[in-house]
């Protein structure tokens, strides 16, 4: 799935541990366009497969901006990124991939929690660039983690900077929501209590006026945890069967009987294991797909998506 060789042309501290590096064409050419929300999938060392929003200007095709946050007890990419990535360097990258769209709307409510913000600051570009209505609130823990608080502060009072430290309380979520007027679109990316606590509070929304993109998964509560039956797949073209058992994804199971499919996150988060389905009913478990598209789907993320039939055909 790599399709683009970049060289980094940038590094540089953007925050605490908060790297921003900017990525270009070796040869000066044009880069592949992007739409606000849309990511890179960056290969790294030890066949790790990570993704990053791009968070520069989409109509700027001379460069991709990136900032990656430091994960405390990650897999490892960050750690990566911020200690081995030089400029000069050359990584292996997939084109710009979108599972955050900005869809059409009236005006729109951004809620970003640390790292959060490279998507929403893409939008942010974007609604600047096309007359479109916004305001953003940025949260962090404390001011020395406020990433590309330069470029934020040119928007003037549409931004609003909330540190937890300095507040002595997270963002109050349920004060945001409680103005929303018919019209507004609400996109939140951020660490799973803030994006939690948007759900919870944006009940009343419409679910076609909430967007999310999470970094992480979600704790399911017992009362979500995948059904408890095995089901069995078959596989189109390559003609294998096979049953998932309760305990076991379909991705381990194809893994285990020797086909690859390319993953990154086996979480449901990053959309990389994405396969098309030809018969049967697959149960989203992702957290990809906004629920409101998702009837009559026929792509499921096989990482952590079931089956609400007995079998699945699937296109491998
Ligand atoms: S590997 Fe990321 S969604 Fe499946």
């Amino acid at each position: 799935m790599t399709e683009l060789n970049l060289r980094v042309s940038r590094v540089e501290a953007e925050a605490r541990d908060v790297l921003r590096l900017e990525l270009v064409d070796p040869a000066g050419a044009q880069l592949p366009p992007f739409e606000p929300g849309a990511h890179l999938a960056v290969q790294l060392p030890g066949a790790m497969l990570r993704h990053y929003s791009l968070c520069g200007d989409p109509r700027d095709r001379s460069r991709y901006v990136l900032g990656v946050g430091r994960a405390a007890g990650g897999r490892g990419g960050s750690d990566y990124v911020h200690g081995q990535v030089r400029e000069g360097m050359d990584l292996r990258c997939s084109r710009p991939a979108n599972n955050f769209r900005l869809v059409e709307a009236d005006s729109y409510l951004f809620i970003a929690g640390g790292i959060g913000i490279t998507p929403l600051l893409a939008m942010v570009r974007w609604c600047e660039a096309n007359g479109k209505p916004w305001s953003l609130v940025y949260g962090v823990r404390s001011r020395q983690r406020l990433a590309f608080y330069e470029e934020l502060r040119q928007w003037g009072d549409r931004v609003r900077f909330h540190c937890d430290d300095e507040a002595g309380a997270p963002i109050a979520v349920p004060l945001l929501l409680a103005d929303w007027t018919p019209g507004v679109h609400v996109y939140c990316c951020g660490p799973a209590p803030l994006m939690n606590a948007v759900q919870l509070h944006g009940a009343h929304l419409p679910a076609d006026a909430l967007h999310f993109e999470w970094f992480s998964a979600p704790a399911a509560p017992a009362s979500e945890a995948p059904a408890a039956e095995g089901f069995a797949i078959e596989l189109r073209r390559s003609g294998g069967c096979y049953t998932v058992p309760p305990d076991r994804s379909i991705l381990e199971v194809l893994e285990e009987n020797g086909h690859e499919v390319p993953f990154s996150c086996r979480e449901g988060l990053c959309g990389t294991c994405e396969t098309t389905v030809c018969e049967g009913q697959p149960e989203h478990l992702d957290y990809v797909y906004p629920p409101a598209e998702r009837e009559g789907l026929r792509t499921m993320l096989v990482c952590v998506s079931r089956a609400k039939s007995e079998r699945l055909v699937l296109d491998l």
